[in-house]
């Protein structure tokens, strides 16, 4: 039996490759870039596998010219970049990597928060330039993170695993989400449930953690930077489009907030200019990068293919009627 021929848009870690080697014949966009979009449509036309990344779209363009693709594994757990009503209708198998990032996703955000509040970048950039003569009082003066109030928007596995680390610093914690947690998480967690304009008035931290859907799209505009307190702080590490960017600018801008810690952008990878201040930390989406979360990631998008191609359920299927209909 040949194997069946699958296309990684991009490398993958070695334990990822081991798990593919057997069951497929791979091919592997070996360049460091991200491949132009007519090669993927190019390579892809004769696969029956495709591993993809966050910044690859699986819609009806790339499914009509690869009648025999049979699975699309995102090496994400987001998947706002696959058309999934498009994969089923054409019987594709749509996965992600959900489970596997939530804790290394939550130091980020942490460690975003901290360094916007505490300055981190500019003191930074001054310990480097050679231009720092002394120690002053009031130098890189920030806000304390202590003691502070942390709202969290999306109290899904990522959003608790943030408030989880609030107890250190003896923080108070409060979330909104569209469903709300049940009472012996929030008591674990020592979180509470409020709604989104009281938890806006309130938080001198807001941190996002929804999915981007097109409920969520824009969630943060104007309105809401508007009842933010002015010495209040955003950090997203959930998705660019989440937040109006031009409205976050003008927020910025006016003083409606007092920083922003920003790991996802509305474009990328285009920032806006007007987000590269002083008072914003700006990273280049990695919150899911450390490298024992990254290869997880790839294994577990290597092991939803080989599942499939073994007659199994893959463990992580987004679009599970697929296979009930075939
Ligand atoms: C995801 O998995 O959705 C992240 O944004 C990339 O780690």
């Amino acid at each position: 039996m040949p194997k069946p021929k699958v296309l990684a848009t991009h490398g993958l870690f070695e334990a990822a490759r081991q798990i593919l080697q057997e069951t497929c014949e791979m091919e592997y966009w070996a360049k460091p870039e991200r491949p132009p979009r007519e090669e993927v449509l190019r390579r892809v036309k004769d696969k029956e596998g495709l591993i993809c990344l966050l910044t690859e779209k699986i819609n009806e363009e790339l499914l009509s010219v690869a009648p025999k693709l049979r699975i699309a594994a995102n090496v994400a757990v987001g998947f706002d970049n696959i058309d999934v009503a498009a994969c089923t209708k054409r019987g594709v198998v749509a996965t992600n990597t959900p489970g596997v990032l939530d804790e290394t996703t939550a130091d980020f955000a942490w460690t975003l928060l901290m360094a916007v509040a505490r300055r981190l970048s500019e003191g930074e950039e001054l310990a480097r330039s050679g231009k720092w003569k002394n120690w002053d009082l009031d130098q890189l003066v920030g806000t304390d993170v202590w003691g502070k109030t942390l709202g969290i928007v999306g109290f899904g596995r990522i959003g608790r695993a943030v408030a989880r680390r609030a107890s250190g610093f003896q923080m108070k914690v409060i979330y909104t989400d569209a469903q709300r947690a049940p009472a012996e998480v929030e008591r674990a967690l020592k979180a509470e449930f409020w709604e989104m304009n009281a938890l806006l008035a309130e938080s001198d931290f807001i941190s996002l953690h929804v999915p981007l859907l097109p409920e969520t799209r824009r969630l943060f505009d104007a309105p809401k930077f508007k009842r933010m307190k002015p010495t209040a702080f955003l950090i997203n590490t959930s998705r660019g489009p989440v937040v109006d960017e031009a409205a976050l600018v003008a927020a910025l801008e006016g003083g409606q907030i007092a920083g922003a810690g920003l790991d996802v952008y509305e474009n990328e990878p285009f920032i806006h200019p007007g987000l590269k201040r002083a008072n914003v930390v700006l990273a280049p989406h990695i919150a899911s990068a450390s490298l024992e979360t990254r290869t997880k990631m790839a294994c577990i998008a290597a092991n939803n293919v080989v599942a499939l191609f073994a007659g199994q359920k893959p463990p992580n299927i987004l679009n599970p009627e697929v296979l009930k209909a075939s």
